[in-house]
């Protein structure tokens, strides 16, 4: 088996805020093989980014203490890690795209400029020659007289226009792992189907692995062939796509999935799931989806399930799956 390009164990991270204690995630695993492009779902708060960013170490330490039995990246273990060290890591190993580019690219640069501090610094690249660069980059993501938005600024371009930018940037070491944080929630709709695709694109030409974030799991039925389902800072279903969408076994899969309106499969009305999520101030004893699942006994409200295989590729952390052995 090649060696993962991510190998992650029982992350855990909490923020301390005001005297309280907030449980952002509680215990993620999660290996993944290079060139392999996995989705993550789950609702809003449920740990998705804050997961993400402690990948490259990118949370504020003053506030988010990071745990793991294991955090690899290429092989590195990330969590001892100083940031000199780290930083050679950000941009050709590891790169971003966030949801809201503003709140990446820094106002005051252009463009050329931003995309070509990268190559400056890895790749030891001239000015000149990092900013033709940066001007080949832009053409590649699609963007209209590249000659001249390399010396604009980012708010001169509309957010389609940035959010190319700034793949742009994430793309311009070639990362061996590019993780896409919602880069389409902030686009309209025909944008956003743009970018899917040049994203697509790129990761095939580049064969770079891929985490795509998401609380739109619609979406990720086009993008990734593995989707993991986030619940309360764990993971609570972890299966190969086709398998999720026609077999989910996690009754917070099924819930989900029953309030998507789909393409690809007959036509359910929208059923949003009942309840809250689960306070994430409060340490955890029990099944977090108790609360709100039909399928509840007393062994859920008393015991954590572990996230178990239940066969095909597919591993669920419920005492009473919808499928498998278990049920
Ligand atoms: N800097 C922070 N300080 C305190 N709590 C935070 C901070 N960042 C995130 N959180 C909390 O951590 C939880 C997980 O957040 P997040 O990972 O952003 O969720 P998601 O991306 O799945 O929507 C939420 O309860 C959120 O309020
Ligand atoms: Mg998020």
């Amino acid at each position: 088996m090649t060696a993962p390009i991510l190998d992650i164990d029982d992350l855990k991270v909490a923020f301390s805020q005001g005297g309280r204690t907030i449980h952002a995630v509680r215990g993620v695993s999660l290996t993944l093989a290079p060139g392999e492009v996995v989705g993550v779902v789950g609702e809003s708060g449920s740990g998705k980014s804050v997961a993400m960013m402690s990948v490259a170490r990118l949370l504020d330490e003053k506030q988010a203490t990071i745990t793991a039995a294991r955090l690899d990246l290429d092989g590195h273990p990330i969590l001892g890690m100083k940031q000199r060290q780290l930083e050679k890591l950000r941009g050709p190993t590891v790169s971003y795209v966030f949801q809201d580019p503003l709140s990446s690219l820094n106002p005051v640069l252009t463009v050329g400029r931003q995309i070509s501090e990268g190559l400056r610094r890895h790749r030891g690249m001239s000015r000149t020659e990092a900013k033709d660069a940066a001007i080949e980059l832009l053409r590649q993501v699609g963007i209209p007289a590249p000659e001249l938005r390399v010396n604009q600024h980012p708010h001169e371009a509309s957010g389609g226009m940035r959010q190319r930018m700034m793949i742009a940037m994430a793309l311009a070491l070639r990362p061996k792992l590019l993780i896409a944080d919602e880069p389409t929630t902030a686009l309209d709709v025909t944008v956003q189907a743009d970018i899917i695709r040049l994203i697509q694109q790129i990761q095939r030409d580049i064969g770079m692995a891929m985490i795509w974030v998401t609380h739109d799991l619609a979406l990720l039925a086009r993008v990734a062939k593995r989707i993991v389902v986030m619940y309360g800072g764990r993971i609570v279903e972890d299966a190969p796509s086709s398998r999720l969408y026609s077999a989910p076994a996690h009754p917070y899969t099924r819930g989900l999935l029953d309030s998507t309106s789909r393409f690809d499969v007959s036509f359910r009305e929208q059923t949003p799931i009942p309840g809250t999520p689960p306070d994430p101030s409060l340490p955890i004893t029990a099944c977090a989806f108790a609360p709100r699942c039909a399928r509840a006994t007393d062994i859920c409200r008393t015991k954590i399930p572990t996230l178990d295989q239940c066969g095909g590729g597919q591993s669920v952390a419920c005492f009473h799956p919808l499928i498998g052995s278990a049920s």
